[in-house]
């Protein structure tokens, strides 16, 4: 039995727990889910899931593509974060063309007998062409730098940090934990779209993501940062963001219990009808 919780962990835990519960019969139980979520950069209860699965004797596999090399104090990903043991999690699947830069390529790690079963039978690997000698140079290149040192994930966290303080202190909400996935929540599909064309009128590449990449009514900017981001650059960005809100005449504050968006369209001469979607859409009270 396979327990996906790729697609809401939150919601859907309580559900798997009794799922869990329902098939304690089952010979091999697995729980498969992101170390770190893509469009959210929220992070999954590891520890919870850990639990969940020592109780019901499942094993725990996690996808670690937004994690690898840069998230938990030396960049060794969610496990880390936590700090859980390392071997916690049994089955760890990531990325090499992510944050390590080598853009191709990935790998599977937990128990001998399951890399062996995988060899034998994991198709991607049986029926394709190993990968590029550069990729594969590349990548050793990489460990190595951040066996090293863990430079890059503290600077990498310390822009995060920057990022994400200014940006709330702007007014901004950004969505997700501590992570360099940084989503800049606007609610509307339409002004995510604008807004990201006028930051890189500036010069910054950010992309708007709405509908149905993310749930409607929850359209943001998603930035990414980077370890090979200056602080000029972190503060170049933030006051982009702040030019581009003021000329959309557009006001984004955060409400102090909840995370939900709150955006008020200020001066904006929009039919009534589309305000009203706008807020119904966020689930809000005027102000
Ligand atoms: C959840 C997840 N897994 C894997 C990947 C990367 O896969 P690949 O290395 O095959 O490009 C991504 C891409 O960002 C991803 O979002």
């Amino acid at each position: 039995m396979v327990l996906n919780l790729l697609v809401d962990p939150v919601s859907t835990y309580t559900k798997h727990s009794l799922m869990l519960q329902l098939k304690l019969d089952a010979r091999m139980k697995l729980i498969v889910t992101d170390g770190v979520f893509s469009m959210d950069g929220n992070v999954a209860p590891l520890p919870e899931i850990c639990a969940l699965a020592e109780k019901y004797n499942a094993m725990v596999f996690i996808d670690e593509c937004h994690a690898t090399g840069f998230f938990g104090k030396t960049g060794r990903g969610t496990e880390e974060y936590f700090g859980l043991q390392p071997g916690k999690v049994d089955i760890i699947n990531s990325t090499l063309g992510n944050a390590l830069g080598v853009a191709a390529g990935g790998y599977t790690t937990g128990p001998k007998e399951l890399i062996s079963l995988l060899r034998q039978r994991a198709r991607p690997y049986l029926f394709s062409n190993s990968l590029p000698p550069p990729v594969v140079a590349c990548a050793s290149k990489v460990f190595d730098l951040l066996l090293v040192s863990s430079g890059y994930a503290e600077k990498v966290q310390a822009n995060t940090d920057r990022f994400r303080s200014q940006m709330t202190d702007a007014g901004f909400i950004i969505a997700g934990e501590n992570h360099p996935i940084c989503p800049v929540m606007l609610g509307d599909a339409r002004l995510a779209s604008v807004f990201a064309d006028q930051m890189l009128e500036r010069g910054i590449f950010v992309i708007g993501f709405s509908f149905p990449v993310v749930r409607k009514g929850k359209a943001r900017i998603r930035v990414q940062i980077s370890a090979s981001h200056s602080f000029e650059d972190i503060d170049g960005t933030v006051e982009a963001f702040k030019q581009v809100g003021k000329s959309r005449q557009v006001f984004v504050r955060a409400l102090s219990v909840s995370k939900e968006p709150t955006i008020l369209l200020k001066k904006e001469r929009l039919p009534f009808s589309r305000l009203h979607r706008v807020i119904r859409d966020l689930k809000l009270g005027t102000w």
